[in-house]
């Protein structure tokens, strides 16, 4: 069968994704966003994810002259452009409400899409982040509907969970081994055998749906309890006056002790993942206490270190109240420039609430995003930051940060506080 791709929903998952189909196969990457298209016809991505040469090599702006030629990457708004795909990938967003609760929408939403251009024949295949059960219970009945096809007979689904780590330039989408998994078994193999041609790292074949989509989710949930149990050793440390990182550094050295460190939880993945499982729990009769434990420590750190930060200053006798703040980093994570659920804001608006007057710089950030999505102005360029500064905090470990002289920043009597463990010890008041 000759293998036609659709990708649906081009983020920081769908794009990588979709370039590595279109090096081998005619790829239409469909998104709902105009300007997101726009941009990638033009052969730049703005998450960064594939660098712009990348992207040119496999982008076609014409369709027939793509499918002709047998691969490339058409991006698209227009559903009628899919409707000659049959293997179908679903890359949308998987977010949690305003109290915490996931948010299928999207994922309806792409299904309903799906739905109307399905054949007989076709594949959809799930990536997007997940709770056990939404592929077969949520989306195939939305598919069977609109489409008029039935599952397993008509048509075939799969859940393939996305690893992606962005901003890693070295662990790429195909070198990540894949999960895999199908609504049969003969579908279940055909998918593996799709994926096993594009990720050279190779593939793991999940006996179902279900226990695929469990293991994304216990993925990250697991990061988020073993980084909450470091951050509760933060807090018990800092009470008694122990250095956090020295003990973790020391610890560190038996062969079992598990490599985490404290610090903000921010971000898509490990900061709302969490949400989804403990949901499903609580639907099933079972009160998840370390999952929700953990998403309540973690959540506490932003207050925590606004706290700790207001504490030094008046234990050194800086005034708090206008005093000048400088928050160095406002991404959910280092070297890349995705603000999605940054815990940053937390302490932005702790040390706003203290009275204290703070400035953000992140080289990495787009100002207009941040302040549509945050309402606060952030600054990205380095020569337009102030000096005299009360207190500095080093939020994320961007590597341009290694080169700023801080010295050069702080007023006399001030207060350098290191979130991340990044900065040498020497120049530093306290730290996580
Ligand atoms: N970013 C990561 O590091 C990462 C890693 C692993 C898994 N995931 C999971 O992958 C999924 C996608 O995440 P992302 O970070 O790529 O999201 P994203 O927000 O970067 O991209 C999603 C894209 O889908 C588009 N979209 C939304 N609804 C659509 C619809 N109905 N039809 C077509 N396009 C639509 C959006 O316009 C957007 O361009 C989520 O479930 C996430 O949890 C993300």
């Amino acid at each position: 069968m000759e293998k036609k791709i659709a990708v649906i929903g081009l983020g920081y998952v769908g794009l990588p994704l979709a370039v590595e189909f279109a090096k081998q196969y005619p790829t239409v990457g469909f998104d709902i966003n105009g300007p997101r298209v726009d941009e990638l016809t033009n052969g730049h991505d703005r998450t960064l994810e594939v660098e712009d040469e990348d992207l040119k090599e496999v982008i076609a702006s014409d369709l027939i002259r793509m499918e002709k030629n047998g691969r490339g990457l058409h991006c698209t708004t227009a559903l009628g452009d899919i409707e000659s795909s049959n293997f179908y990938v679903v890359t949308v967003p998987t977010p949690t409400d305003k109290n915490k609760r996931p948010v299928l929408t999207p994922l309806v939403k792409a299904s309903e899409s799906v739905g109307k251009v399905l054949k007989k024949g076709d594949y959809v295949i799930y990536e997007s982040t997940v709770y056990p059960g939404v592929t077969e219970d949520e989306c195939v009945p939305v598919l069977e509907q609109v489409s008029g096809l039935k599952l397993n007979e008509d048509f075939f689904v799969g859940y393939s969970p996305e690893r992606i780590n962005p901003g890693d330039k070295e662990r790429t989408v195909t070198k990540i081994l894949k999960v895999t998994s199908g609504s049969t078994p003969e579908s279940a193999q055909v998918i593996d055998e799709l994926y096993k041609s594009v990720i050279t790292a190779g593939t793991h074949l999940a006996p179902t749906i279900k226990v695929a989509e469990a293991s994304k989710v216990i993925e990250n949930s697991q990061r988020d309890i073993n980084i909450a149990f470091v951050n509760e050793l933060a807090k018990i440390f800092n009470k008694l006056e122990i250095d956090t990182n020295a003990v973790l550094e020391a610890a560190g050295t038996k062969w079992n002790f598990l490599p985490f460190k404290p610090g903000l939880v921010g971000g898509h993945c490990i900061g709302v993942d969490p949400y989804y499982l403990a949901q499903k729990a609580q639907e099933s009769g079972y009160y998840p206490e370390i999952i929700l434990a953990g998403r309540r420590i973690n959540d506490s750190m932003g207050s925590f270190v606004a706290s700790e930060i207001v504490k030094k200053m008046v234990q050194k006798d800086i005034p708090v109240k206008e005093a000048k703040a400088l928050l160095l980093g406002f991404t959910f994570k280092e070297n890349c420039p995705d603000v999605r659920n940054t815990r940053v804001i937390d302490i932005y608006h702790d040390l706003i609430e203290f009275g204290l007057d703070v400035t953000v710089f992140d080289p990495w950030v787009d100002k207009e995003e941040v302040f549509s999505e945050y309402g606060i102005s952030v600054v990205n360029d380095f020569s337009h930051l102030g000096q005299e500064y009360s207190t500095i905090v080093l939020a994320v470990g961007h590597n341009q940060f290694l080169e700023i002289d801080i010295d050069n920043l702080k007023a006399k009597n001030s207060v350098v506080f290191d979130i991340k463990g990044f900065l040498p010890q020497t120049i530093i008041d306290a730290r996580l």
